[in-house]
């Protein structure tokens, strides 16, 4: 549906995007990550045409973005609906005002009864039904959150465009607003792209993930492999957890294990069938949205490095020898 071919944008004489290519399905849930100043905002701006590129290409379906004069690129911008961090609700509206302002600015009768109808069933939708008339000062931040999720909903677009959208709650309103993104991308069919610096988000509803760090794209894939196979230091540096407490002595081995694998007591069998001892330096369970991975560091004496790696290898474990 949106295809990102190397895209190119300079502030003044700071280059913010370096050449960015990713593409997002019709109808997935597609998470964009990276560091504060990556440059995930800015190039979530240049998909809906709030912003130009300076070279490259954006192409939706497939209209190309740079061939649009400004009519062309606002009716593209029909076709998507924004959410931020803010929210940015206008305190002296109600709720559904708010949810009716889109259109009102494309010229549509927000009364109406088809508009009446339309909305009513939004707020149905986000679970606000008994906030019809209330103003953004008597809300909750997540319940600002859905009013700003029907707003950008009102005018039936195909692709919704969130930036930070759950940044600014806690980590169980964060689980409601999510279920809820994956609930419209069911139920309704809407493409969903999620600008996110929280691996949480990514993990619990993307089904593919770009990290983005300074202006590149370092690796695209499903969130797991991400994880799992970082490739790269800055990539592990930002997801992982836990590792900066490892013993300096000896070799420190992330061990990995899914729904495949974790049925044999490999650690324990290794430990046995190696005659050797490890100690468990950290452990934990990472939910991603349709399996769990288990992940295990091991500390282990340089001269069992070789056999270690060999045993996991024969047992199909994923692994890597963290520096
Ligand atoms: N309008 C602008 N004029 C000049 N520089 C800008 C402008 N917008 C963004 N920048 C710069 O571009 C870089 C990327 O900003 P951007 O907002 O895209 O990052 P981000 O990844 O969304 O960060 P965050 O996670 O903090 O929201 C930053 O260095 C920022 O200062
Ligand atoms: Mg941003």
């Amino acid at each position: 549906m949106i295809t990102i071919d190397n895209v190119r944008k300079t502030f003044q004489d700071l280059e913010v995007l370096k050449g960015v290519s990713l593409s997002v399905n019709e109808h997935e849930i597609y998470g964009i990550i990276g560091q504060s100043g990556a440059g995930k905002s800015t190039l979530l701006r240049c998909i809906n045409g709030l912003e130009s590129f300076d070279s490259g290409e954006i192409l939706v379906d497939n209209t190309h973005l740079s061939s649009l004069d400004r009519t062309g690129l606002r009716h593209i911008q029909k076709r998507m609906g924004m959410i931020f961090q803010g929210f940015n609700l206008l305190e002296r509206l109600d709720v559904y005002q708010n949810i009716a302002l889109p259109m009102k600015f494309w010229g549509k009768n927000p009364n109406s009864a088809e508009a009446r109808e339309k909305i009513t069933k939004l707020i149905d939708l986000v679970g606000l039904k008994d906030k019809l008339h209330a103003k953004p000062k008597e809300l909750s931040g997540g319940q600002k959150q859905r009013v700003a999720i029907a707003r950008a909903l009102v005018l039936d677009p195909e692709l919704l465009l969130c930036d930070e959208a759950t940044s600014a709650l806690d980590p169980e309103i964060t689980k409601g607003i999510l279920s809820l993104l994956q609930k419209i991308n069911k139920e309704l069919g809407i493409t969903i792209i999620i600008v996110t610096h929280q691996m949480e988000v990514v993990k619990q509803i993307c089904e593919r993930v770009a990290f983005l760090s300074d202006g590149s794209v370092l690796k695209e894939g499903r969130p797991e492999e991400l994880f799992i196979k970082p490739e790269r230091d800055e990539i592990r540096s930002f997801l992982r957890e836990g590792s900066e407490n490892l013993p300096a002595e000896g070799v420190n081995i992330a061990l990995f294990f899914n729904d495949d694998n974790n049925t044999e007591p490999v650690v324990t069998e290794m430990a046995r069938t190696l005659d050797t001892d490890f100690s468990i330096c950290w452990a934990k369970l990472e939910d991603f949205r349709t399996s769990v991975y288990g992940s295990l560091v091991i500390n282990l004496k340089e001269k069992d490095r070789e056999s270690v790696c060999d045993y996991l290898d024969k047992k199909k474990v994923l692994w890597e020898v963290l520096s």
